[in-house]
């Protein structure tokens, strides 16, 4: 059986490229769709996790970045720019690698995930770090972008946005057609506006029968589209959704009306119980940002609001190894023993 192609290649008639487009590529998309046996017991429904975590660099930022990164290239850019929460630039790096470019990353300062950093670091990147948070990134790297010969590699780049489009069509592969419900969680809302158009266009052209109702979750302390107003100083632990005023706002809010969806908050104390029942409960680690989908949908189902017996995917968007402070904190400490089978024995309860 040969590998995946990454998703230029599994998808190429639907996203703008042509035979001249060098494809950089580190075979991203073709991410497991997992059932999710809790969570299918606690819904009456059938659920199932995108386990985007398992993308080359951990996130599903990768499926975007292979096309970012590929017209860049085509159109000569030597340089590329991001403004991230960690995710993106780890991606943008990576990808920058491949293509032989240089990647600059602005971060905001002291609020990423020591995984993602090390990513950029490790890439070769060069980094960074703003006094402001990553609404204040956004701002300066289109401003750099536009005086500088550098291209911006963010989601505000629309060919971002079709590469993550291919995640709603390999749930619709997988599933033989569209589930009733996706659940993801939004930050910059980039992710809402690539799945919301993937959909679309696979029901357009009669692939899936249906389209299904987008659900959004945002952190309470970061949910602007929640409140109707940007939010000045966002704050959740989930940093990589940490942000007050995102650039796909109003095509999250068109995902949300058309599909007949909604965009919801779930609280940090929500996020964190997601994150770890998704690692107890189902065996799969993602980073806290990635849970408040899975947030969203058990705040719904208790609440009253899921009908049994409907299909759903839950999106989780970036494993857990970036961010592994919130596995360790709160756990029990791991007891020393010496080299000892009856003290080892003892110690896990199996005398
Ligand atoms: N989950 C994770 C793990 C993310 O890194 C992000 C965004 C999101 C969810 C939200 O996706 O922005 O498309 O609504 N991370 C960006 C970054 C902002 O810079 O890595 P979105």
């Amino acid at each position: 059986r040969p590998q995946w192609r990454g998703v230029i290649e599994e998808y190429r008639d639907r996203l703008p490229v042509t035979a001249a487009t060098p494809v950089v590529t580190l075979r991203e998309g073709g991410t497991p769709l997992v059932p999710a046996q809790i969570l299918s017991e606690r819904t009456g429904c059938d659920v199932y996790l995108k386990v985007e975590g398992a993308n080359p660099t951990g996130s599903f930022k990768d499926r975007g970045m292979t096309m970012a990164i590929s017209r860049a290239k085509e159109e000569g850019a030597r340089a590329v720019i991001c403004a991230s929460t960690g995710n993106t630039s780890a991606s943008a790096a990576a990808y920058a690698v491949r293509a032989g470019m240089v990647c600059a990353v602005l971060v905001p300062q002291g609020k990423i995930a020591l995984g993602k950093m090390g990513q950029a670091l490790v890439h070769g990147s060069r980094i960074l770090q703003v006094d402001g948070n990553f609404d204040d990134c956004l701002t300066l790297a289109r401003q750099l972008s536009e005086k500088y010969p550098v291209a911006l590699v963010n989601s505000v780049n629309p060919v971002r946005i079709e590469g993550q489009k291919t995640a709603a069509f390999e749930v619709v592969d997988m599933l033989g057609d569209a589930p009733d419900i996706h659940v993801l969680p939004v930050g910059n809302a980039g992710n809402i506006t690539a799945y919301w158009k993937g959909y679309q266009e696979y029901a357009a052209d009669g692939v899936a029968s249906r389209t299904p109702r987008m659900w959004g979750y945002q952190a309470s302390g970061s949910a602007p589209i929640v409140r109707g107003e940007p939010v000045k100083d966002p704050s959740t632990i989930a940093t990589a959704i940490r942000i007050g005023n995102p650039a796909s706002w109003a095509f999250a809010e068109r995902a949300r009306d058309e599909s007949g969806g909604r965009i919801d908050e779930v609280t940090d104390r929500q996020i964190l119980s997601a994150y770890r029942l998704l690692a107890a409960g189902e065996g799969v680690f993602v980073e806290p940002a990635s849970a408040a989908s899975v947030a969203g949908l058990l705040k719904a189902a208790e609440a009253g609001e899921v009908d049994a017996g409907q299909r759903i995917v839950c999106t989780v968007t970036g494993n857990g190894l970036k961010d592994p402070d919130w596995a360790v904190s709160g756990a029990p400490r791991p007891v020393t023993v010496p080299v000892d089978a009856d003290a080892a024995a003892a110690r896990l309860d199996l005398a």
